[in-house]
């Protein structure tokens, strides 16, 4: 029998407990000599409480095992809680220490490269190849069981609505399109190769052919892409299908879920319904598919004051179809002309021409362009921005696409460097009706904007043939504080429609065959209208925890290129791998 197992955590003890006897499991945290006591921060999953080794209580011979105490070594002490002469208001614990009459040495400790607590002092590729000792600290502590919080809500919501937790293959066939596949040779099958799931899409729409009806999976995704804070190659979606709804159905069933998880979690509750804002909204108003409306500074449109100006550049981008659009910074008036030059640079770096400004001061407007202008022009632009006396105006003129991500990123940054943003809040918005197809210049045809299967809006259908560009989707986006949180669509069900997608993207139905074979003959065989949706987990962690990367919601993360430090991979393999697998490795 064990004498050393604990009876508490550390980090429950409270003045309460005053007088009680307890046994604690633990890692030194810090350990801090005072000439005859010496005290050390005992550190346990549930935090952090003072223990005090003093030789009176604890005998000589066990007060030298203290002596030889490091950080990281893990014990077990025995003593009595006891009230501290002077509390530390800064621990949970800090009313109270443990007075310890009994220490065992469960296990030794290296100096390790970091201290546990000053993590963020260091080299993130030091934390990452130490990751086991990093995940030791308190933040990745609580972001780590946060993510488990979030994902055992969803799993009590979706049951409780019905759904199966029902899961796909990770060794799959590369399908066309989409992002680049990671494959895995096969020994069995020389010359052949595996591809790890980008998402379980087919197989969930396969479920649903099947007859399960509402599918979830918390479901490993694989993406060779290139990498950013918010993108790992390897991420979790929470994975959703249903069948027998239509857009509504799953919209409002994903925004319950989302709405349970803020308030189960969180404890914060979001008004109901989150707004929705039409695709072509998001881009005229914030110049993103993404927007963040956490703050205003919304874009105007100008066009049609400013189409007939004596400013060639105005005048120009109008007779040949372009846009001519601004924002209104309040109380920007003031920038200098360096600010402005700053973002000037910005802009054209993002591909506009330029950037055209107005500072409307007290009784003038200084502007580079007001020589241009005429009364009623700066009059218009005055009312259209909604701009008063101190705001300083900055129009782009050029093509719709590029107006508006130019100005839509300007945008993003002045909101977060006017501290607009307030960082407490969670805002949440649909995105719908987003086109069905973009027009790709390098492929020279149409390719689907979210996925082939995906099913455009009853009263744009006619127009696959005549102009499919303007033919909206049944598609849904759900933005958390300008993040892409999720995206989803109703998907085609009807072979006659797929048929008619499939020749808008340029394929015909037996190019599609081979490429789409086993998943197309599925749907003669009877598909229930259905449709779903995958949140991006990780992000959702990493926006509940207020974090800056996806790195530090993901126990065992990747670097931006795609390594894992800590067991270094990729590796190469051995010749005699390769040799089985039939590889030739050309140097
Ligand atoms: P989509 O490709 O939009 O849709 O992915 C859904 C969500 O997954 C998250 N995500 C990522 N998170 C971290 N790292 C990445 N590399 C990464 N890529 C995507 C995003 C995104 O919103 N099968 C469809 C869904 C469907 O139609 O049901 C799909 O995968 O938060
Ligand atoms: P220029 O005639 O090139 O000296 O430009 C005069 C002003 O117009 C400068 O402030 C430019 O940054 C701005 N400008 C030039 N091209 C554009 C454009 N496409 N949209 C908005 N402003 C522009």
């Amino acid at each position: 029998m064990t004498d050393w197992q604990r009876t508490r955590n550390c980090g429950e003890l409270r003045i309460t407990d005053v007088g009680s006897t307890v046994t604690l499991n633990g890692w030194v945290n810090r350990r801090r000599d005072l000439g005859q006591l010496i005290f050390v921060d005992l550190r346990d999953r549930s935090g952090l409480v003072q223990v005090v080794f003093d030789p009176e209580i604890l005998g000589r011979e066990q007060f030298s095992d203290a002596e030889s105490l490091r950080s990281e070594y893990v014990i077990s002490v025995q003593g009595e809680v006891a009230a501290r002469p002077e509390a530390n208001p800064n621990l949970a614990t800090g009313e109270i220490e443990v007075r310890v009459s009994r220490l065992v040495i469960l296990a030794e400790a290296e100096t390790p490269p970091f201290h546990i607590d000053r993590a963020d002092e260091v080299d993130e590729a030091l934390r990452l190849k130490y990751r086991y000792l990093h995940l030791r600290s308190r933040e990745l502590q609580e972001t780590i069981a946060l993510r488990h919080r979030i994902t055992a809500a969803v799993r009590s919501f979706l049951n409780g609505q019905g759904f199966l937790e029902i899961e796909t293959p990770m060794l799959i066939r590369s399908t066309p399109e989409g992002a680049r596949d990671y494959v895995v040779p096969s020994r069995v099958h020389p010359g052949c190769f595996y591809a790890l799931p980008q998402s379980p899409q087919l197989f969930k729409q396969l479920l649903m052919i099947a007859g399960f009806e509402r599918y979830y999976q918390i479901a490993r995704c694989f993406r060779d892409e290139d990498l950013r804070a918010d993108r790992q190659p390897e991420f979790t979606q929470i994975d959703v299908e249903m069948s027998f709804v239509d857009r509504d159905d799953v919209m409002n069933t994903m925004e319950a879920m989302i709405l349970h998880i803020f308030e189960e979690v969180m404890g914060i509750e979001i008004a109901s319904p989150i707004p929705r804002l039409t695709y072509q909204e998001a881009m005229d108003r914030f110049g993103s598919d993404k927007p963040d409306t956490r703050f205003g500074m919304e874009i105007y449109d100008l066009t049609a004051e400013l189409k007939g100006s004596s400013f060639r550049v105005f005048a120009d981008t109008a007779a040949s179809g372009g846009v001519i659009r601004g924002i209104c910074v309040k109380g920007a008036a003031g920038f200098t002309r360096k600010q402005i030059d700053t973002l000037n640079e910005k802009a054209q770096d993002w591909g506009a021409k330029g950037l055209a400004w107005l500072a409307l001061e007290e009784g003038q407007v200084r502007s580079p362009i007001a020589k241009f202008l005429s009364e009623e022009e700066l009059a218009a632009i005055r009312r259209v921005c909604v701009a008063e006396t101190g705001d300083l105006i900055l129009i782009v003129a050029g093509a719709y696409d590029l107006v508006c991500s130019v100005l839509g990123r300007l945008r993003l940054d002045l909101g977060r460097d006017l501290g607009l943003i307030d960082e407490e809040s969670f805002n949440l918005l649909w995105v719908v009706d987003w086109p069905l197809l973009v027009y790709d210049e390098e492929a020279g045809r149409y390719v689907a904007a979210h996925h082939p299967f995906t099913a455009p809006l009853d009263e744009d259908a006619h127009l696959l043939e005549t102009d499919p560009g303007r033919v909206r989707a049944k598609a849904y986006d759900m933005v958390l504080n300008g993040v892409e949180l999720g995206g989803g669509s109703i998907r085609i069900s009807r072979r006659s429609l797929q048929e008619r997608m499939f020749a808008a993207l340029g394929f015909t139905m037996e190019e599609a065959r081979r490429q789409f074979g086993y998943f197309l003959e599925a749907f003669e065989y009877g598909a229930p209208p259905h449709g779903g949706i995958a949140f991006g987990l990780d992000r959702l962690v990493m926006l509940l925890a207020k974090r800056p990367s996806i790195r530090d919601v993901i126990a065992f993360p990747k670097t931006v290129s795609a390594s894992d430090l800590m067991v270094e991979a990729p590796a190469p393999i051995s010749e005699a791998q390769l040799r089985e697998l039939k590889i030739n490795l050309k140097s």
